[in-house]
């Protein structure tokens, strides 16, 4: 092939550094675990170490790299560690990478179906593959007849907010996304419990209903939304003439892995015609396994149900699984038809154009990440994984139970467990600090009933037992320095 006068790299060059860039990341990821887990540079120290115009002419591979190992790499905090035991994991399976590069490697735009059909068609069989994976109803699939189906959001944020959108659409017979949203009169609430993430207020400010018509609903000792809190405060907005239209059912709370349940929530919430959204985003692919499923009791009451295989499953970042029992609402509530954009398959009626889904326009070929994740592991080597990881973080919580300077300060759920120092937050939090100023691993901490805990979420893809033997000794001797 000719070389055009732009193209300073051909596709021979390109194969060549290709393939040292496949073996560089080969090579970080087998040595992950051997740098300090959390960064710890300087702010403004990588800016600082970077040129301040792009370079004229091009470069050779060897020198970017060399750049990438001695500016990017000090300031990485190591996510794919088998020492990362902060925030979630994001687990981004070597064969998932492998879809992903395929992704942009394709370069294409799946905005519409007629733009690249099997980007579209693809994605919809790995809905159904998932949902059917994690034993979801039939509603919500694309291969029986029925109005639900599922779409790849980029991130949970984006899901709840586009649910949120489409429920406010609904609950206002679509006026709200033609005229505006008017709050002044029987104002539109939303609920969901004190625990629940900061997407559903971010989802609240953005949809236009503002976070003062968020209620946040009190807690059990499990940290799940309190059934009877929630019913209260329904009916008082009833009373005082607002409209509740939408709640949200968190399935793993991001502090402590919290439950809300979703049979009482949701049975109640349906009744009064409220949207039911479940934010399963990490817990989610625990439902791989069969003995994990009790967490879809009540799912018969869901209007949209999302989980992120971008944290413990596997996939690539980003990965948002959103589905719909019946899609017809958020898509009249996306749906602008430009001229520029109509085509005949869309004016068939027979297609899905994945754009009236989303808030962006534009979208990529983002599900050739699971199909490679499925097809490069297997469902049976994803549920060995999860079960493993629970293993481990019952073996975890044992060893807590039995250390006198620490105490639990949740139930541990499935893979997350929580902890503190009795001495008290000075304490845990000095320990903490320790713990991720040692380089040795990472925590993150959030806070429970008030007090400052330490949370250890055990999930990443190359954690094993000899990883969080090594992180609870190191822990326990933590906890006796700061005494
Ligand atoms: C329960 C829960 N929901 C939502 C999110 C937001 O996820 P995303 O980054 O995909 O928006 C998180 C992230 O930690 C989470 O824990």
């Amino acid at each position: 092939m000719a070389r055009l006068p732009h193209d300073r790299m051909d596709l021979d060059d390109y194969r060549r550094a290709g393939h040292r860039m496949v073996d560089w990341i080969a090579e970080y990821r087998g040595g992950a675990g051997e740098h300090p887990v959390m960064a710890r540079v300087e702010p403004g120290s990588v800016f600082d170490a970077l040129p301040s115009e792009a370079p004229e002419d091009p470069e050779t591979i060897d020198a970017i790299l060399a750049d990438v190992d001695s500016i990017v790499v000090p300031g990485l905090s190591h996510w794919q560690s088998p020492n990362w035991f902060a925030y979630f994991p994001a687990n981004a399976a070597e064969a998932s990478l492998l879809g992903d590069m395929l992704s942009t490697g394709l370069g294409v735009q799946g905005m519409l179906w007629s733009t690249s059909p099997a980007c579209t068609e693809v994605e919809m069989r790995m809905l159904d593959w998932t949902a059917r994976a994690l034993g979801l109803p039939d509603a919500f699939r694309f291969d029986v007849d029925g109005p639900g189906g599922g779409v790849l959001q980029d991130t949970a944020s984006s899901a709840v907010l586009a649910c949120m959108i489409a429920a406010r659409d609904r609950a206002t017979g679509g006026r709200s996304g033609t005229h505006g949203l008017d709050q002044s009169t029987a104002p539109l609430v939303a609920y969901t419990s004190s625990q629940s993430h900061s997407s559903l207020e971010k989802a609240a400010r953005l949809c236009g209903i503002g976070t003062d018509h968020l209620r946040l609903i009190e807690v059990d000792e499990a940290f799940a939304m309190r059934p009877d809190a929630f019913a209260a405060r329904l009916h008082a907005d009833l009373d005082a003439g607002a409209k509740p239209f939408f709640v949200n059912v968190t399935l793993g709370t991001t502090a402590s892995g919290g439950f809300d349940p979703l049979p009482e929530i949701g049975r109640l919430a349906r009744e009064h015609g409220l949207w039911v959204h479940v934010d399963a985003a990490m817990m989610g692919t625990a439902a791989l396994c069969e003995e994990f499923r009790g967490m879809h009791a009540g799912i018969e009451h869901a209007d949209s149900w999302n989980f992120n295989p971008h944290k413990w499953m596997g996939a690539a970042f980003d990965c948002s699984c959103l589905w719909l029992r019946e899609t017809e609402s958020l898509v009249s509530a996306m749906s602008i038809m430009p001229e520029y954009l109509r085509n005949r398959a869309t004016d068939s009626g027979r297609v899905i154009d994945y754009r009236d889904w989303q808030i962006p326009l534009g979208r990529r070929f983002r599900a050739l990440k699971l199909w490679f994740l499925y097809r490069g592991i297997g469902l049976a080597g994803l549920r060995t994984m999860v079960r493993e990881h629970v293993r481990l973080a019952t073996e975890l919580e044992a060893w807590l139970d039995a250390e006198p300077r620490l105490e639990s300060a949740a139930p541990r759920s499935l893979n997350m467990v929580c902890f503190r120092h009795v001495a008290g937050d000075d304490a845990t939090r000095a320990m903490l600090h320790a713990l991720n100023d040692s380089g040795d691993m990472s925590l993150t901490h959030c806070e429970l009933d008030g007090r400052f805990v330490i949370r250890c979420c055990i999930g990443q893809w190359r954690t094993t037992m000899e990883h969080v033997r090594t992180a609870w000794d190191r822990i326990r001797l933590a906890a006796r320095a700061v005494e």
